[in-house]
Formats: structure tokens, sequence, C-alpha cells
């Protein structure tokens, strides 16, 4: 099979796209041929070995794929060869065949299309573990997503709204913050604005946002942090903007508010029962039609380069995909 194989660390023109051996399905396990696999900021980090998760070289980057069903281990009673499936393992996506583990291997949506199946677990499935288990959204509530019209930060607007929260979407451009506003953002905020703090403060009445999902980091999160409302949760969900932000730890006292650490893959292993549950609310609300991954440009196997570097100059609207087939 084709695949992507990072054999040394580097920017995406470092990646070679070569003939591997397919991977074999244990009894646990599930083949899929891979039609789509997602690009997540995370992959952009991993082979450059900036990432928390640093598999040995060399490897296939990528974690989500939809495609339909090869083979399936002994063990394996949920899906069967010739389903269309969506799947998530932490690495080998960015290949024509991939396995997964049945627990991380779930029938597609029917209304998703490849393209959209593999853009959905990494997004939809971090933003929900952010503002659920760690932020405690509650309806009524405002919430502000810095990073919005990225992957993640889109699915939090979408899934905020769906929570019952009034959502301000802020990024860092006014066209891919119009794209949040349709899919449900309540206002939009520019952070290249210089008073973008004072118009947050604006809209909620000039108390802040009582959630702050920050997927961006460096020096917003010091000036999100000035209009969030009284018992506001910051969530640390990535830095996007390459710099990890230094808070004054005042800023907390002030308010009375908290920083909350969103690690979502690692969560799944520690909070398993918490993310099994969260899926079977994920999949309902996309078979209802009420969330979508939103895909914006899909490439070649061979154009993986182009894709990431989409992702790092910041011209993508929600997601970015590879097609293999
Ligand atoms: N904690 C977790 O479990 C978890 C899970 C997945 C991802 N993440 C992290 O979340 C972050 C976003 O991931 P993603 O896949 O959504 O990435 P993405 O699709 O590239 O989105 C990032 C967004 O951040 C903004 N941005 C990028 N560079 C910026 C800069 N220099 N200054 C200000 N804004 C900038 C961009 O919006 P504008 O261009 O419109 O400003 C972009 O839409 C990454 O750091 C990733 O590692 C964390």
């Amino acid at each position: 099979m084709k695949a992507v194989l990072c054999k040394e660390y580097g920017p995406a023109e470092k990646l070679v796209v070569e003939e591997v051996p397919s991977p074999s399905v244990g009894a646990d396990g599930v083949l899929i041929a891979v039609h789509a696999a997602g690009i997540n900021f995370p992959d952009t980090l991993i082979i450059e070995n900036k990432y928390q998760f640093k598999p040995p070289l060399p490897f296939i980057p990528g974690t989500e794929v939809a495609g339909t069903v090869k083979a399936v281990g002994d063990k394996v009673t949920h899906v069967k060869p010739g389903d269309q499936v969506m799947g998530f393992a932490f690495v080998g996506a960015y290949a024509e065949e991939i396995v997964v583990p049945a627990a991380s291997c779930f029938p597609m949506p029917s209304a998703f299309s490849y393209e959209e199946a593999a853009a959905f677990t990494m997004i939809y499935g971090t933003s929900y573990y952010a503002l659920k288990q760690r932020g405690q959204l509650q309806a009524g509530e405002t919430l502000l997503v810095l990073g919005a019209s990225g992957g993640v930060g889109m699915a939090a607007v979408e899934l905020g709204k769906l929570m019952g929260a009034t959502v301000i979407a802020a990024g860092g451009n006014n066209e891919k913050l119009a794209v949040c506003q349709q899919r449900g953002a309540d206002h939009i905020v520019n952070y290249n604005d210089a008073d973008w703090k004072d118009q947050v403060k604006k809209l909620t009445g000039g108390n802040g946002a009582d959630v702050i999902y920050d997927a961006v980091g460096g020096e917003y999160t010091q000036t999100a942090m000035r209009c969030i409302n009284w018992g506001g949760r910051l969530l640390v969900v990535g830095f996007a903007s390459g710099d990890i932000p230094q808070l004054a730890a005042n800023l907390t006292l002030l308010k009375s508010s908290s920083v909350v650490g969103v690690f979502w893959g690692a969560s799944l292993a520690k909070e398993a029962q918490a993310n099994q549950d969260n899926f079977k609310e994920l999949f309902q609300w996309s078979m209802e039609g009420k969330i979508k991954p939103y895909v914006c440009a899909s490439y070649p196997l061979e154009q993986v380069a182009d894709a990431m570097n989409l992702l790092l100059q910041r011209k993508a609207v929600g997601k970015v995909v590879l097609t293999m087939q």
C-alpha cells in the first residue's frame, strides 16, 4: 500500500510517500481501506518532534480516517467487511490502509461523505470533552472561542450553540469568521483589533465570557483573561500561535476564575466512559444533522505537504483532508 512516511523529523516537505507492507489485523483490530484522512494541527507538531506524543521513527502520521472495512479480527462483532466506517488511532492514518482498535472504529453516519467522516473524531471529541467535562459549560452562559475558524474551534462553536450558550467566535480573519457565523456563532470578534477585549465586554453587558476556549495561546490568552466573567473558566486547549503563554496569577484571583487544562488524547484512556458517552451524543447529533465538519479542501496523498501548509499558513477554514481513492 501507499503511505506517507516520516523518516526524519522536520517540516512537511521532509515527508515521503512510499510503498509499505499492509498492516495485519489482530484479534481486536479492524483493517480499513482508507478513503480519506483528516489533518489536525497536532500532526504538524508530531512530525517536527514538538508534541508530547513521540512515536519512534519511521512512522506514518495521522490519527483519523474514514473508509470501508477490509477485514476484522476474531473478536470484532460490531462491524464487518464492506461497512463504511470511521476510525481513530494515534498514528497511521495517512495511508491507503490502517488497522484501528475495535473500540475506536464506528459505523459512519449516513449523512456524512468520507471527507466529512474523516474530519470528525478529533475536533468534536476534543471540543465536547473540553466544554462538557472540563469547562462545565451551562445553557445561558457565554462562550468565547479563540481560533474559532480552525478545526477544534469551529467544532467548539457548533457544540457551544447546541449546549445552549451564546457563542462569540474570535479569530484573525473576517472572511473565515463569517463561516463561523454561518455555523451558528452569535457574534464575531477579530483579535487583530486592538480593542477586541472591550468588544467582548460590550457583547457580554460588561461581564465578560463565562467560558473561554483557547486554542491559540500567546498574547491572546492574557488578553482573554481580562474579559472573563466572575467564576469563569479558561480552557487551555492549544497554542496555534506557537507561543505558550505565561499567565499572571492575579488574573484568576480578580474574577475567582479557573484555568483548566484539556488533553483529550490522554483522556481517552483515563476517562474512557465519559468519552464513550460523549461520542454517543455526538453521533446522535450528527445523525440528526445538528453537527457536521466543515471541510474546506482535500488533497491527494502525494500533496500532504501542501495540505499541512494550508493549515500552518492560516489559509484553512475548518478542516483539511487527504483523499486516497
Ligand atoms: N488539547 C487537546 O486535546 C487538543 C486536541 C486537538 C488540537 N489541539 C490543539 O488545538 C490547536 C488548534 O488545532 P486545530 O487542529 O484546530 O488547528 P487549526 O485548524 O490550524 O486552527 C487554529 C486556528 O488558530 C488560529 N491561529 C493560527 N495561528 C495563529 C497565530 N499565529 N496567531 C493567532 N491565531 C492563530 C487560526 O485562526 P485565524 O487565522 O482565523 O486567526 C486557526 O483557525 C493546536 O494547538 C492543537 O495542537 C489540542
